[in-house]
C-alpha cells in the first residue's frame, strides 16, 4: 500500500531535531514479524498519534523505544543518541516515560506513593546518602513530594493523595499511572491506550489533560483505538497495519486516507 505523503504538513524549524527517531526498525518474535521497517520521527512539543487495528504492533513500537525488546534491525534514536542496548531504567533517564495498555501500579501503595516511586527513580543520590540523610538527599526527598503532589493536582487526584492504589476507580489508576510516569520528568511520554474502557466524558476529559500535558512541555506519543478522540487530540498520526507502517499525516488527511480505512474496516482498499 503506498505510503500518505506529507506535503501540508508544516516543516520543522530550520535546525530543529528531531526528539525520537525510528530508522527502519523491524522487530521479529520467531515467525511474527510484529515491526516491518517502521520510521517515523517525533518532534519536539507534538502529540503524535499511533493508531492501528489490534495486533498492529503499536504496544510493539512502545517497547522497542523504551528498551524491553531490541530491534532485530533498525534503531531508534533519542534525543540524537541511539539507544542501542540500553536498558529500561537507562532510557528513563535519558527522558522516555510511559504507561501500560495493562495497569500496573503498586496496588498496596498510596496513590503519593505510587507517584513518588516515579519521582525517586529520577534521584541522582544515591542509597549511602539517602542512610545518611545527606543534605543533599534531603533536598531531592522534598523536591519529589512537591512534585508529587503537584501532578496528583494536574490529575485530578489530589484528594485522592492518600487512598491505597487499588481503592482507586479504574479511572483514577489510569491516571494515576500517567501521573508516576510524569514523576520521572520525562521529555517524551508514551501513552498505551490511556483511555481504554473510559465512557465519552472520561475519554474527553483525558484528552483535555493529555493536551495540558503538553502544553507544560511534554512531548506524547499516544495509542488510541477511538479515532474520532485520536483525531481531535493529535498533530500527526502515524498508522501501521501488519508491523508495518501504512500512512503518516495530519488528522484530516488520515482520516480520508483509503489505505487507514480500509485497514480499520477490512476491506481492499478499492471498496473502502
Ligand atoms: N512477546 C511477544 N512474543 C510473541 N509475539 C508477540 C509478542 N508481543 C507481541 N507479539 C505479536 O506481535 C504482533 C503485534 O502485537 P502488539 O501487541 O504490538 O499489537 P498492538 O497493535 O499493540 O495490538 P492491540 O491493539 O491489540 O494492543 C501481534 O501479532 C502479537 O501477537
Ligand atoms: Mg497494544
Amino acid at each position: 500500500m503506498a505510503e500518505t505523503t506529507l506535503s501540508s504538513t508544516p516543516a520543522p524549524a530550520a535546525g530543529a531535531s528531531p526528539l525520537l527517531r525510528m530508522e527502519k526498525v523491524t522487530l521479529r518474535f520467531g515467525g511474527v514479524v510484529a515491526l516491518d521497517d517502521v520510521s517515523f520521527e517525533i518532534q519536539q512539543g507534538e502529540i503524535l498519534g499511533l493508531i492501528g487495528p489490534n495486533g498492529a504492533g503499536k504496544t510493539t513500537c512502545f517497547n522497542a523505544l523504551t528498551g524491553v525488546y531490541q530491534p532485530t534491525s533498525g534503531q531508534v534514536v533519542f534525543d540524537g543518541l541511539p539507544l542501542g542496548r540500553r536498558k529500561r531504567y537507562q532510557i528513563n533517564r535519558m527522558g522516555i516515560a510511559r504507561t501500560f495498555q495493562n495497569i500496573r501500579l503498586f496496588q498496596n501503595m498510596t496513590a503519593r506513593e505510587n507517584v513518588l516511586v516515579g519521582a525517586d527513580a529520577h534521584h541522582r543520590t544515591g542509597v549511602l546518602s539517602a542512610l545518611l540523610r545527606l543534605p543533599r538527599h534531603r533536598r531531592e526527598e522534598a523536591e519529589g513530594h512537591r512534585l508529587a503532589d503537584e501532578l496528583l493536582e494536574l490529575m485530578d487526584l489530589a484528594h485522592r493523595a492518600d487512598d491505597l492504589a487499588r481503592n482507586l476507580s479504574y479511572g483514577e489508576q489510569r491516571r494515576l499511572e500517567i501521573a508516576r510516569a510524569l514523576a520521572t520528568k520525562p521529555k517524551l511520554l508514551c501513552l498505551d491506550e490511556p483511555a481504554a474502557g473510559f465512557n465519552p466524558v472520561e475519554k474527553q476529559r483525558l484528552m483535555d489533560l493529555i493536551r495540558t500535558v503538553r502544553d507544560r512541555g511534554n512531548t506524547v506519543l499516544l495509542i488510541e483505538h477511538d479515532m474520532r478522540l485520536v483525531m481531535g487530540v493529535t498533530d500527526r498520526i502515524v498508522v501501521l497495519e501488519f508491523g508495518k507502517k501504512i500512512a503518516e499525516g495530519r488528522p484530516e488527511q488520515i482520516q480520508n486516507d483509503p489505505a487507514v480505512i480500509a485497514a480499520y474496516l477490512g476491506v481492499e482498499d478499492d471498496d473502502a
